[in-house]
């Protein structure tokens, strides 16, 4: 028995309310907003369908004493990209956002997980918990989780794997200054520079900065052609949730708030972490070559000087 609560019924609440559902992650899922009729009326078309969702139950509107009593939330409300814009031009809208609403969620869900969802999600899962002095283990952003599908995906599609056999990380920030971690990518056991394509050629420095690269720009691409991204970061923020409530160990590189992590303190950004039912409990020690801690750091400084230009 478990309750999630989906903050935002827009195109990213509304994804992952029905990933929740779907993937039965939990038997009771609570959707808010502060539109009362969208909510209403995603909640009504949702339930419609729980006769096909097992165990599953959603309720919810707006009224933010629904989320009472939640094991886990997870925050989309906000202001979302438009074409062109990017995630760190959304940081003031959303700041305030979330400055009004954790302290409510927090209020009526004192034993909670956080997910930041909503963007830029590194910024705001630093500001959260910073607000909430939660510890960094209970308040984190969904990070360069999806942005790490994208990648699995895309070289999947490349080396003619499936993607679950390939072990691949983007790091850093969930943003323009994210970066592959090249260095530790492997498919099944072989180093991804290793491997052999179907004519016997490896993936040259070119094909590498083109997937990265690919990978970055995917949102854009998406944004470009239908106004949001949802279903892939709705299916990514039910698998973290699914990773805490089963208590799986399960390794995601969520975004918590670093504590000389390769020398980065006091901000959140992803990197590959154990996930658990204590939230996103341990953050791992990896190897990174220069070149990469250098990335690393660089995404440090853009999230810093965001933080900054808020005040924070
Ligand atoms: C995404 O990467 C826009 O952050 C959102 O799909």
């Amino acid at each position: 028995m478990s309750k999630i609560s989906v903050i935002g019924a827009g195109a990213v609440g509304s994804a992952t309310a029905y990933a929740l559902l779907i993937q039965e992650v939990t038997n009771h899922v609570v959707l808010y907003d502060v539109a009362t009729e969208k909510v209403e009326a995603e909640v009504l078309d949702l339930a419609h369908g729980t006769l096909y969702t097992g165990a599953s139950r959603i309720t919810g509107g707006s009224d933010i004493q629904e989320t009472a009593g939640s094991d886990l939330v997870i925050i989309t409300a906000g202001a979302k990209q438009k074409p062109g814009q990017s995630r760190l031009d959304l940081a003031g809208t959303n700041t305030a956002i979330l400055q009004n609403l954790m302290p409510q969620l927090l209020n009526l869900s004192p034993e909670a997980i956080f997910i930041l969802v909503t963007n830029p999600c590194d910024v705001l899962a630093t500001v959260a918990q910073r607000l909430s002095g939660l510890p960094p283990a209970r308040v984190f952003a969904s990070g360069t989780v999806l942005d790490s599908a994208r990648l699995r995906w895309l070289l999947a599609e490349r080396l003619g794997v499936a993607s679950a056999s390939v072990h691949a990380y983007i790091i850093g920030e969930h943003g323009d200054s994210e970066f592959a971690l090249w260095s530790q990518a492997r498919v099944g056991p072989i180093p991804l520079a290793d491997w052999r394509l179907a004519d016997g050629s490896r993936l040259s420095a070119e094909d590498f900065e083109q997937i990265a690269l690919e990978v970055k720009n995917a949102a854009y691409r998406v944004i470009q052609g239908k106004g949001a991204t949802n279903y892939a970061i709705g299916l990514s923020a039910a698998k973290i949730a699914s990773a805490i409530l089963s208590d799986s160990n399960e390794i995601l590189p969520v975004s918590s708030v670093l504590s000389g992590y390769h020398g980065i303190s006091g901000i959140a950004l992803s990197v590959p972490t154990i996930v658990n039912r204590s939230g996103a409990v341990r953050p791992l020690d990896l190897a990174m070559t220069a070149a990469e801690q250098a990335k690393l750091k660089n995404s440090a400084d853009a999230i810093t000087a965001n933080l900054v230009s808020l005040g924070y």
